[in-house]
């Protein structure tokens, strides 16, 4: 199983509510005895969670969950081989004693369930499906997309996640045909579908997001308009009014023909995952690609752009 590199090497500074990290999956192990442990420990702001993330996965971490405890502060749970936590105590080098408790095999990749939240992006309310759900949240909501992203990314809570649905909700209308590039949990396909969109077409490079995908798009009543699939974007073919990705920037910048390649002549592109300071880079790739910014917004670090092509089109789609 392949995963977006963010899930694995890249500490990030983004998280809401929580944030889980995820590594390729090893090997089960043949019995129930727990091979996994999981090491918990509270850090005072972004800056410090980053330093410690970064020497979790120096230590062989498998997965690390953010938990935001309000204010700055975030409590980090990591998952990681039972054999590595002497590794691990050695990288934290005294200045933080976690506590550490054990985990079945890979059971706490399921562990930020509990910690799981209704998060309103604009109008759209993203709703965890394994909960009921809130009245007050539900009034204030134009849509409710129900998830569960499973072991995929896009439970709702992240930055980047929340910008890319804001910026579909300006942009999708009735009858669109739209592509998600980067699908994860298929958060983003389910919800331009809700907003009228007459078909999406989810992509990945991870099988299991393809399999989310499905699994949420019928969840919410959507699945004869969306179909999920791990073909290469360069193996598409199709034009679509609205094309979405929310991937690291190095990943946008390397699909930035294919991705132009598949917008129509008065569509947009709304671009997503990007460091603030990679926004340069990706920029310069989308031009080069024959597509020019119409707007850019930015969260927790993050921005994303809206895109488009040809020149004097700014106004055509805007709400
Ligand atoms: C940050 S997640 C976004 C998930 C969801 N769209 C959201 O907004 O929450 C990025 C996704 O991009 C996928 N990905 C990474 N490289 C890709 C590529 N070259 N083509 C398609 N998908 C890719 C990853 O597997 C991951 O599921």
């Amino acid at each position: 199983m392949r995963r977006d590199a963010r899930h694995r090497v890249t500490p990030r500074s983004a998280s809401r509510d929580v944030t889980w990290h995820t590594a390729p999956m090893s090997p089960e192990p043949a019995t129930e005895v727990p091979t996994n442990v999981c090491l918990q420990l509270d850090v005072v702001d972004r800056a410090e969670a980053d330093e410690v993330s970064g020497r979790l996965w120096a230590a062989g971490a498998t997965a690390i969950q953010e938990i935001d405890l309000g204010g700055s502060r975030v409590r980090l749970v990591a998952g990681l081989d039972a054999d590595r936590v002497a590794v691990a105590e050695r990288h934290l080098a005294g200045r933080w004693q976690p506590v550490v408790f054990s985990a079945h095999h890979d059971g706490w990749l399921d562990a930020w369930r509990p910690f799981a939240r209704p998060v309103l992006s604009g109008g759209i309310l993203v709703q965890p499906a394994w909960q009921p759900v809130e009245k007050d949240l539900v009034s204030r909501a134009r849509l409710i997309v129900r998830v569960d992203a499973g072991r995929a990314f896009g439970q709702g809570n992240h930055a980047t996640t929340r910008l890319a649905l804001e910026a579909l909700e300006q942009t999708v209308v009735a009858g669109d045909e739209v592509l998600d590039v980067g699908c994860g949990s298929g958060i983003l396909s389910v919800a331009a579908a809700m907003l009228g969109a007459a078909r999406v077409v989810a992509v990945d490079i991870d099988d299991e997001a393809a399999r989310a995908t499905t699994q949420n798009a019928g969840l919410n009543g959507v699945e004869q308009r969306v179909t999920a699939s791990t073909t290469p974007v360069e193996f598409l073919d199709g034009r679509y009014d609205v094309v979405v990705a929310n991937i690291l920037a190095a990943v946008l910048v390397d699909l930035a023909p294919g991705i132009a390649a598949r917008v129509k002549p008065e569509g947009t592109v709304l671009l997503d995952g990007i460091r603030s300071q990679q926004r340069t880079e990706v920029l310069a790739a989308y031009e080069q690609a024959g597509l020019h910014p119409v707007r850019e917004s930015e969260r927790d670090g993050w921005t994303a752009m809206v895109m488009r092509c040809g020149p004097g089109m700014e106004t055509s789609r805007d709400r």
